[in-house]
């Protein structure tokens, strides 16, 4: 019997166990059951989690599901099953492995949580995205990509520790895909209200750009073995909490566009308004040329990652 709310995560790895501790710790759901291969690892973190969830008097209970089969009426389900970006590696290399896996899983997800609403983490973002859309063939208001909050959160760390000041009332933005040619938008970038421009000089800025487009490679860089795991989980769970409380508040998502920005059939990382019917509305901002033009090739990279999938016939049939 279902009780309460329930959050399904496809890989229970670094990103996806770390995912289901935030949201454990934060109580905003009854249930959280966590899908791996790796089974009695994901009953090892499963049983740890719940414990760490009765220390902090939080209700909510962690389970693992032997098969997708189990994963049965989830409200939210994320996946961040997929082969880990390691050094090296671009994101796109990732595509053709992730986006077979990821074939997989959403096809238990549209068959077990129908009504779910699905967050993709696995990398290439935008693409695994995109996947996941098509192979669904749920609304696309129901599969979002997680990666503009993690990369906002990245640049205002960054813009926190090159100004030595501002903590907590830095709000950074970013939009575009989640790769190398992301948009970070300084113009829309505030120290308490305060504009960037006011506090940092052009070149100060500049840097900041460059290091929030690397902003994951540098991790990755560090750890050698694999990537972050500590924002991606917490912008994930943000999300997550966003749609199961049904806020209405406004968060950078990867979402398929259709003729916002003046694209198509494509996903790329927006202002979106979360609610407990998904992404319920897309932010249109005003974007200079040069921020226009930014976005453009942003979005032709995650085209080239579709036409890719598409000449390898990975859409046939659908
Ligand atoms: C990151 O940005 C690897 O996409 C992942 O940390």
């Amino acid at each position: 019997m279902k009780q309460g709310k329930r959050v399904g995560i496809v890989g229970a790895g670094n990103v996806g166990a770390t995912i289901a501790y935030s949201l454990a710790m934060l109580g905003s759901c009854h249930e959280i059951i966590l899908r791996d291969n790796k089974i009695d690892v994901a009953r090892g973190k499963a049983l740890d989690m719940s414990q760490a969830a009765s220390a902090v008097r939080s209700h909510t209970v962690v389970k693992v599901a032997e098969s997708m089969e189990e994963l049965v009426n989830c409200d939210v389900v994320v996946v961040t099953a997929g082969s880990p970006r390691l050094p090296g590696m671009s994101r796109d290399d990732l595509l053709m492995i992730n986006a077979n896996i990821t074939k997989e899983v959403i096809e238990g997800i549209a068959k077990y949580s129908p009504d779910a609403i699905i967050i993709m983490v696995s990398n290439p973002l935008d693409a695994m995205t995109y996947v996941a859309l098509k192979e669904s063939g749920f609304d696309r208001s129901r599969v979002i990509g997680m990666a503009g909050i993690l990369d906002s959160s990245r640049m205002a760390a960054f813009i926190q520790e090159k100004l030595g000041y501002g903590g907590g009332q830095i709000r950074a933005s970013v939009m575009g895909g989640h790769g190398d040619d992301m948009v970070p938008l300084p113009r829309y970038s505030t120290v308490a209200g305060v504009p960037l421009t006011d506090v940092l000089s052009e070149g100060e800025i500049a840097e900041i750009v460059d290091r929030t487009r690397h902003g994951g490679a540098e991790i990755v860089g560090y750890l050698k073995t694999g990537s972050a795991y500590y924002a991606p989980a917490k912008s994930t769970a943000i999300m997550v909490e966003a749609i199961l409380k049904d806020t209405k508040q406004i968060y950078p998502c990867a979402v398929y566009l259709e003729g916002e920005y003046g694209f198509n059939d494509v996903v790329s990382g927006v202002p979106v308004m979360l609610g407990a019917n998904g992404a319920e509305k897309i932010i249109e901002i005003t974007l200079n040329a040069a921020e226009q033009e930014m976005f453009k090739s942003s979005c032709a990279s995650v085209e080239t990652l579709i036409k890719t999938l598409n000449k390898n016939k990975f859409f046939e049939g659908k």
